[in-house]
Order: structure tokens, then C-alpha cells, then sequence
């Protein structure tokens, strides 16, 4: 007992031991509290940084919103909150660039299992899309899903390819196909009104006067002028070679380029022909004619020749390396434009011989080019795609998708639309005044 309470310690050393004990675990329970905020703080940034917070195109600052029922506000953007789980094949991810999504009208929702606790975890927006209706002279790409022009009608009768369309000074449309046929359309109601019959093989090339008639090149060998009214054939051109393509020049003469590497001239009249025009390397594929008389002729010898017909001379060569020139048109101020096989659109200073400017859109060979009324572009390619360009902004203005296979012919229409010819045998006519 004594021993015992020798050893315990008088109450003032206890009552000093004690106090220091206290001290330290109450300085020991402090350390651990500032620990466990610290660690509270910083898995609260780790918490906070795994939140995804979605793109947002549609805004710049975050303003606070009153969000209906079943919707929660988030990037100052009422979001729908889904019950289910969305289908992910019916219901789209919204492309916010979409220039058809009416963002008004688009109902923007988060995955319920994204949601937590008003964020949006994932980082796709989902959004059930409406899409804008589309103009009248539309219809919309169940592949694309935009809004593209539909044709105002479509002429369906030939066979095979069309290869060439003509307007008469009447109006009416001329097309020539690979199934030997050409036929006349009043395009006002889309009815056939002629058959021109008699050539033996595909009818490439079409060109007309209303004193002449009507032309035609095949590759039958054959030119011949037909007198439409009567539906007859008036007059037959005969070559040794496969003809490609044709122009009446200035003087009434008539050009015709073949797959022997030639252009030849041609007295209409009396059917001989005045001279050869010998200088390209490949079959000669595209023929116009400038304003000051020259010819311009483009070749699969990658070659655009300008001559001086009168004189059987060549006066001038642009060479487009590894190209063949498969479409030639003048422009109102002198350039000229050639569509080739690399997809490429070229706009030619042709005094100079210099590029003046490309123009990129194509996914395969430019075939054909018009030029319109109101000065912009069409061109067709073996993509199956028309694209209208602007040759002030040198802009793609209009896309004409509608056509299932090459488009091989363009004609500019005296109203200022525009008819097209494809080898899916049809012959479309676009309204561009919309
Ligand atoms: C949100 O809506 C409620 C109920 O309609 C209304 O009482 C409240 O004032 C609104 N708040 C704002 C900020 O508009
Ligand atoms: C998407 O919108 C359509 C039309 O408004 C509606 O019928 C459909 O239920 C909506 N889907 C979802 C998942 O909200
Ligand atoms: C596009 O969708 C419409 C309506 O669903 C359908 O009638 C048409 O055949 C489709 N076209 C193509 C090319 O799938
Ligand atoms: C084309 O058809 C329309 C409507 O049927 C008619 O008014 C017009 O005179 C026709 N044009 C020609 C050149 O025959
Ligand atoms: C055809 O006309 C041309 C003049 O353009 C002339 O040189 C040529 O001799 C004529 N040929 C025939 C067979 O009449
Ligand atoms: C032009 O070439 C063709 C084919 O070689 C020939 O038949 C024709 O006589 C030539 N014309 C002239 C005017 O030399
Ligand atoms: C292209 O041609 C236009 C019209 O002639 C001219 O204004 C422009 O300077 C030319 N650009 C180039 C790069 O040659
Ligand atoms: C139209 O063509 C241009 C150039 O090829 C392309 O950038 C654009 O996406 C096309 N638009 C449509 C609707 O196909």
C-alpha cells in the first residue's frame, strides 16, 4: 500500500502531466482535422476536374436558367433528363455546325446514367434532333441527311447514257445518248415531241444554228444535219474516224474533233472538209470557240491547243501534266475554264497561258461545264455530283446530288435554269432561281 502510494504522484504533478497529455492529443486531433480537410479539398478537385463539362458552341457565358419539370438547367441550356437509356440508333448526337439542326427545336438530353447531381458526366451532348423542313424544291438525303434540290422534272425515255444536250432557238431541249437516239423535249411540260433515228453508234456531240438545223456527231463516223420540223435527216458528213465532239465556229464552218487526233474543218453546205487541224498527241475531247474566232480544243494528250482555223495554225499550247482535258467553256470576260480527269476545276488566262485559279470540290473527273446565265459555274463530274460555283467568291453555292451515275452533259437554259445529262439514262432539269 505504502509502496503504492509512494509512486502515485502528488496532485500537482498530476494535475501538470495531465494538462500536457490533453495538449498534445488536442494538438494531435487538430493535425488530423487540418489533414482531413486537406484531403477533403483535394479530392474534391479531383471530383470536380472528372466532371466533363461538355463543349458549348452555342455560348459564350453561363446564365442562369428556370428550367421546366423533368428538364435541369446546365450551361445555361435547358437539358431534357432521360428516364431510359437512349437508343443510339434512333436518337442522334447533335452536330452543333449543322447548319439544317434548328437548335430551337432541338431538344437537348443527358443519359440518366450520365447524370449526377445536375452535371452532364458524359461528354456528348445528346440531342433529339429535329430537322428543318425542307423547301419545296427539295428533298432531304437519307445519307447525308440534308436538305439537297430535287430536279423540277425528269426526262426518262433514252436507253443508255445521254452524252449531249441542245436547246433549240424554240425552247425545246435536244438530247443524244449512247443508244444511238436523239430526241426533242418541250421541257415546259416534259413531253417528247421528236425522234431523230439513223445513227449507228453512241451520238456524243450536239450543236445547232437555226439556219443549219440540227447537228450531230456520233462515233458512227458520221456528222449529220437533221431538219427537225420534218424529223428528218437532211444531210450526212462522212469521216474515217470516230467523231468526239463538235463547235460551229464564227464564220459558220463547222469544227469536229475525232479519235484520230484530228480536228477537222467543215464546209456545211456542200459536206466536204476544208482542212485537218493535226497537232494533238490524244483523242481530241472538247472543242469551243472564243469570241475573237479561235478555236480551243482539249485532248487526253493532257494538252489545251488554241488555233487559228482560218489558217490551219496552232497558236498557242497549255500543257496540264498527267490530265486529260475532258471539258472546256469560255467565260463572259475571256477566261477559260477546263474540267479534267484529275478532278480539278481550272480557270486558264488563256492570252497569257496562265493559271488563274483552280477550283477543288470534285471526288472524280470533271466531264462536263456550263456556263450559267447569271455567271456562276455548273459543273458535273463522274462523281454523279453537279456543284453550282460562284465565280466571284469561287464558292460552291449549290450541290445537285440527285443523279445516280456520271454526269456527262450541263446546259445553261435560256430561262437560267439548268438541264443535266447522266449515264443513269436520265435527262434532269433544276430550277436555280429559288
Ligand atoms: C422560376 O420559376 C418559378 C416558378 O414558375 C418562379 O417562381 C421563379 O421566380 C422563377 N425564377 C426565375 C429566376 O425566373
Ligand atoms: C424526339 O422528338 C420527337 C418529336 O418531337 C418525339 O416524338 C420523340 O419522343 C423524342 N424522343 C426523345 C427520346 O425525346
Ligand atoms: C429515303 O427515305 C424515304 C422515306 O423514308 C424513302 O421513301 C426513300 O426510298 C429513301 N431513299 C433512299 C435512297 O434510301
Ligand atoms: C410546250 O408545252 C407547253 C405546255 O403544254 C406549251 O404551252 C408550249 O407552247 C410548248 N412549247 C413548244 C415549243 O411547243
Ligand atoms: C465546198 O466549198 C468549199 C468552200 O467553202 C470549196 O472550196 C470546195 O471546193 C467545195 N467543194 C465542193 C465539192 O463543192
Ligand atoms: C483530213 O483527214 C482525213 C482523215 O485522215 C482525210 O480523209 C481528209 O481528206 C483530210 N482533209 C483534208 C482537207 O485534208
Ligand atoms: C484572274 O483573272 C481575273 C480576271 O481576269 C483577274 O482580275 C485576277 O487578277 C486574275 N488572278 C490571277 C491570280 O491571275
Ligand atoms: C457540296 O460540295 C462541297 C464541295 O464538294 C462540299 O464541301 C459540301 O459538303 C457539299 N455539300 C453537300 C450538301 O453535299
Amino acid at each position: 500500500m505504502a509502496k503504492k502510494s509512494n509512486q502515485v504522484p502528488d496532485e500537482e504533478t498530476y494535475q501538470l502531466n495531465r494538462s500536457s497529455k490533453v495538449k498534445v492529443i488536442l494538438f494531435v486531433i487538430l493535425v488530423i482535422f487540418i489533414l482531413l480537410i486537406a484531403l477533403f479539398y483535394v479530392l474534391w478537385i479531383l471530383y470536380s476536374s472528372k466532371r466533363l463539362i461538355p463543349e458549348k458552341p452555342w455560348h459564350t457565358e453561363f446564365k442562369e436558367l428556370n428550367c421546366s419539370q423533368n428538364y435541369f438547367d446546365h450551361s445555361s441550356r435547358c437539358f431534357k433528363l432521360l428516364q431510359e437509356n437512349i437508343n443510339s440508333d434512333t436518337d442522334k448526337i447533335c452536330n452543333f455546325n449543322d447548319p439544317d439542326l434548328d437548335s430551337s427545336i432541338c431538344d437537348f438530353y443527358c443519359k440518366s446514367s450520365d447524370f449526377d447531381n445536375g452535371y452532364c458526366l458524359s461528354n456528348q451532348n445528346h440531342c433529339n434532333c429535329t430537322l428543318n423542313e425542307c423547301f419545296d424544291t427539295q428533298f432531304r438525303d437519307n445519307q447525308t441527311n440534308k436538305c439537297t434540290e430535287k430536279a423540277l422534272f425528269t426526262l426518262q425515255k433514252h436507253e443508255s447514257s445521254v452524252l449531249s444536250l441542245l436547246q433549240l432557238p424554240n425552247g425545246d431541249l435536244v438530247s443524244s445518248s449512247a443508244d444511238f437516239m436523239i430526241y426533242v423535249w418541250n421541257i415546259t411540260d416534259g413531253t417528247l415531241k421528236k425522234q431523230l433515228q439513223g445513227h449507228e453508234y453512241e451520238v456524243v456531240a450536239l450543236t445547232g444554228l437555226s439556219s443549219y438545223g440540227l447537228i450531230s456527231g456520233s462515233r458512227d463516223r458520221t456528222i449529220r444535219i437533221w431538219d427537225v420540223e420534218q424529223e428528218i435527216q437532211a444531210k450526212q458528213l462522212v469521216y474515217t474516224d470516230e467523231i468526239l465532239c463538235l463547235a460551229l465556229l464564227k464564220n459558220g464552218e463547222l469544227a469536229s474533233g475525232s479519235l484520230d487526233f484530228m480536228i477537222t474543218i467543215w464546209n456545211i453546205h456542200n459536206g466536204t472538209s476544208i482542212r485537218n487541224l493535226t497537232g494533238h498527241r490524244g483523242m481530241v475531247l472538247t472543242l469551243v470557240v472564243l469570241d475573237n474566232g479561235d478555236l480551243v480544243s482539249g485532248s487526253s494528250d493532257t494538252q489545251i491547243i488554241i488555233w487559228d482555223t482560218e489558217k490551219g495554225t496552232i497558236k498557242s499550247k497549255i500543257e496540264v501534266e498527267y490530265n486529260w482535258i475532258l471539258s472546256l467553256v469560255v467565260l463572259n470576260d475571256g477566261r477559260v475554264v477546263s474540267g479534267s480527269s484529275d478532278q480539278v476545276i481550272r480557270i486558264w488566262n488563256i492570252e497569257t497561258g496562265e493559271l488563274n485559279k483552280t477550283l477543288i470540290g470534285h471526288e472524280h473527273s470533271v466531264r462536263t461545264l456550263a456556263l450559267l446565265k447569271n455567271g456562276n459555274l455548273a459543273s458535273g463530274s463522274q462523281d454523279f455530283k453537279i456543284l453550282i460555283w460562284n465565280l466571284e467568291t469561287y464558292q460552291v453555292v449549290k450541290n445537285l446530288t440527285d443523279h445516280k451515275d456520271t454526269i456527262t452533259s450541263l446546259l445553261a437554259l435560256q430561262n437560267g435554269n439548268i438541264a443535266s445529262g447522266s449515264a443513269d439514262t436520265s435527262i434532269k432539269l433544276w430550277n436555280l432561281n429559288l
